[in-house]
């Protein structure tokens, strides 16, 4: 990810950036951070960039043609209009989910005002996004440009070496961490919680959830109401559970977003792939979502859980199926046994294959043998958040499977001359392994009609929802459209 700042004090920002995690993240070519110096564009003797405001008033204002060379300069690198964050105490506050909505950007130009601010119109001409870090003020962006940038960064596939920390910690799921201890066992007279030493790691994550939820409670009452909520929401949709899955799995994962509830109806989205799903409770409920909801919150990708819904959103807002798929969950908690199909450590003998992850050198094939999606840089930014595996028989590859962003297991392929041999088994099986690892229920959904995929899904376990889900694509929700 590339990061611009627009600063007079480049030096300040690049010194801060420049160590810990996000200065060895961007030696490894996983960020870029460039500061640039709006001075530099001044086009004065003296590279004076301030002057008196118009009409009176105290202290100087930064003037918009330095600004808005400076920012011009970088879309002319880049080609194309970056968004631009402008750091101010009027801003929409900088949280949780606005991190990860701007950790999806390639380009975030991040600018930074001193004195009394900037003018007017050179905002109006580049500014995106206002963003301020806190009801306080500073005197410059500067500070708050380095806590966005650590941040976001955080979130960037690579910057933390434990892949799924970025997703473990604080504020996923509207809890705060649980405490955490280490070395000695007593000090100064104070023990380490002893559930932590006794290795069963059932008893220690129920412990580490009731910590967290105490500490909520106590410490940000406001997060624990909204856990709450999401809590009862989940309940809701327990009653159907393997229909709900994808849902429940949202909210289990850290990464739903409540966005109504009412009696049976649902509708949440998904804040890494932004994908809304909603669940209702007759189509009268459904209608009064869409006219509230869903028509605000314009979603490009739907998923319904009733049939009846796809004739409401049809009439409604002209949106289309993209495709209908029978859900599948894994429901045991156990592993599934590996024995013979594949091998761990490295070692594949020639008629077993290796499953390791995919890498960028594997996107051309992947993308060449993955239809389902319009979108080729998708199965880039899977491989990227390491969520593709591939099954190798020593570094030819046989076949693949992923993640979704959504946490589906998905983009299942077995290349042609390597079909008949149980690979899509081997993968599968893999990576429901590595779904109960991370404490995750693994659920699929299978295109209506793949006939081979169904048997494969009942072969390993997977317990079928009698109601298919669709997504829906190419809503119009803008009136002129309709
Ligand atoms: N500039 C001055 N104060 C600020 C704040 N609270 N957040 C972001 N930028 C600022």
């Amino acid at each position: 990810m590339n990061f611009y700042i627009l600063t007079l004090f480049p030096e300040m920002v690049m010194n801060g950036l420049n160590t810990s995690i996000i200065g060895r993240a961007s030696k490894a070519g996983y960020l870029n951070i460039e500061a640039i110096d709006i001075r530099d564009y001044a086009r004065n003797k003296h590279h004076k960039v301030d002057d008196y405001p118009y009409g009176g008033g105290a202290g100087m204002l930064m003037q918009a043609q330095p600004v808005y060379d400076a920012w011009d300069s970088v879309t002319k690198r880049t080609g194309k209009k970056v968004r631009t964050v402008y750091l101010t105490p009027q801003g929409r506050r900088f949280d949780q989910p606005l991190v990860k909505e701007l950790a999806k950007e390639e380009d975030l130009i991040l600018l930074c005002g001193h004195y009394e601010g900037i003018d007017e119109r050179v905002l109006e001409e580049v500014v995106t996004d206002y963003v301020s870090i806190g009801d306080y003020v500073l005197t410059g962006g500067e500070l708050g440009a380095m806590v966005m940038v650590d941040a976001i960064s955080r979130m960037v596939p690579g910057v933390l070496k434990n892949e799924f920390s970025g997703v473990t910690e604080s504020l996923e799921g509207n809890l705060l961490e649980y405490p955490q201890y280490s070395r000695p066992e007593v000090w100064q007279g104070k023990q380490v919680p002893e559930v932590l030493l006794s290795g069963n790691q059932k008893n220690i994550d129920a412990w580490r959830l009731e910590q967290s939820i105490e500490r909520t409670k106590e410490r940000r009452p406001d997060l624990y109401q909204k856990y709450e909520e999401m809590q009862e929401c989940r309940e809701l949709l327990r009653q159907q559970k393997l229909l709900h899955m994808d849902m429940t799995e949202l909210i289990d994962r850290g990464q739903a977003e409540l966005l109504y509830v009412q009696g049976k109806n649902v509708c949440l989205r998904d804040t890494v792939s932004g994908i809304v799903f909603l669940s209702v409770d007759d189509a009268k409920s459904g209608k009064e979502m869409v006219e509230t909801v869903i028509v605000r919150e314009k979603p490009e990708l739907l998923v319904i859980h009733q049939e009846y819904m796809v004739s409401v959103i049809e009439q409604m807002l002209q949106g289309e199926v993209f495709v209908a798929c029978q859900q599948f969950v894994y429901t045991k908690r156990e592993k599934l046994p590996i024995t013979g199909l594949y091998r761990l450590d490295g070692k594949s003998e020639e008629h077993q294959i290796e499953i390791r992850k995919l890498g960028m050198q594997h996107m051309e094939i992947a993308n060449k043998h993955y239809g389902m999606m319009d979108d080729p840089g998708y199965i880039q930014g899977r491989i990227e958040a390491g969520k593709m595996f591939g099954a190798f028989y020593g570094e030819t590859l046989a076949g693949f499977i992923g993640l979704h962003e959504e946490g589906s297991l998905g983009m299942l392929e077995v290349l042609p001359e390597y079909r008949g041999r149980h690979i899509g088994k081997a993968l599968e099986t893999y990576l429901i392994n590595d779904c109960l690892e991370h404490g995750f229920t693994p659920f699929t959904q299978v295109v209506e009609g793949n006939e081979i995929s169904m048997k494969l899904q009942e072969s390993l376990g997977l317990c079928k929802a009698k109601q298919k889900v669709y997504f829906m694509e190419k809503m119009l929700y803008n009136t002129s459209d309709l």
